[in-house]
């Protein structure tokens, strides 16, 4: 079954700990926490301090998206809170290393590739990933819509992942909604980011079912 994992970026962050109650209560399967440098994406989000009171008000598994330049310098720090650690293939550390780090810290390994970076480039790396992630939308901001070609790659690295005989996991992140759900979960992706579909909605419970029924 297609696991949700919210993305907090949008929310009101005072009132955050009800929203991750009711989350919970609708039965999502972990936490998107978007960090962001104001380096390697355009905006400037939130860091290790506020994931920390994350971890301390719930047991959901802690998605950590790093959108940061250079992201071996802060995987230690990062590792202390995340159940699942992602960082971008674009970042400018070196992937292999910092992919064997994840796991070695203790945390399950993601790699992240933008909407120009081609599936074929992390190909070598799935036997280090228990997660990829593909950006459905140029990282930075939420809200933006969904990029269809976003699909292809998706399916790519499903073939490429059965062809290695890996069980991986694979995400998409960016524009997820009742309409964009489907299409992704056909081409192969079983972990959904949704963030403005969530947090805009009256009912943020109502919305994770209508994609859970996906
Ligand atoms: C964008 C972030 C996303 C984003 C998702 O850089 O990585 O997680 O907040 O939000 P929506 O679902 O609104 O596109
Ligand atoms: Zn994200």
């Amino acid at each position: 079954m297609v696991k949700i994992s919210p993305s907090i970026l949008i929310s009101d962050f005072l009132t955050l700990k009800d929203s991750i109650k009711e989350l919970e209560a609708a039965g999502v399967d972990m936490l998107h926490l978007d960090v962001m440098d104001g380096i390697f994406v355009p905006n400037i989000s939130f860091g290790n301090p506020v994931i920390k009171s994350i971890k301390a008000h719930s047991n959901l598994p802690l998605d950590v998206h790093l959108m940061i330049d250079r992201p071996h310098r802060y995987i230690e720090e990062f590792a202390k809170y995340a159940d699942l650690l992602g960082f971008h293939y674009e970042a400018g550390s070196d992937n292999v290393e910092l992919l064997k780090k994840i796991r070695e810290l203790g945390c399950k390994s993601c790699i992240t590739i933008k909407p120009a970076t081609p599936a074929e480039a992390i190909f070598d790396l799935l036997p280090l990933c228990d997660m990829v992630l593909v950006m459905s939308v140029e990282p930075g901001f939420g809200g933006q819509k969904f990029m269809p070609m976003a699909l292809d790659k998706i399916k790519a690295l499903k073939e490429e992942s059965i062809r290695q005989g890996l069980n991986i996991d694979i995400e998409v992140d960016g524009g997820i909604n009742a309409e964009t759900a489907p299409q992704a979960i056909a081409a192969g992706a079983n972990v959904l980011v949704a963030g403005n579909f969530l947090f805009s909605a009256d009912d943020m419970g109502a919305k994770v079912k209508e994609i859970k029924a996906l």
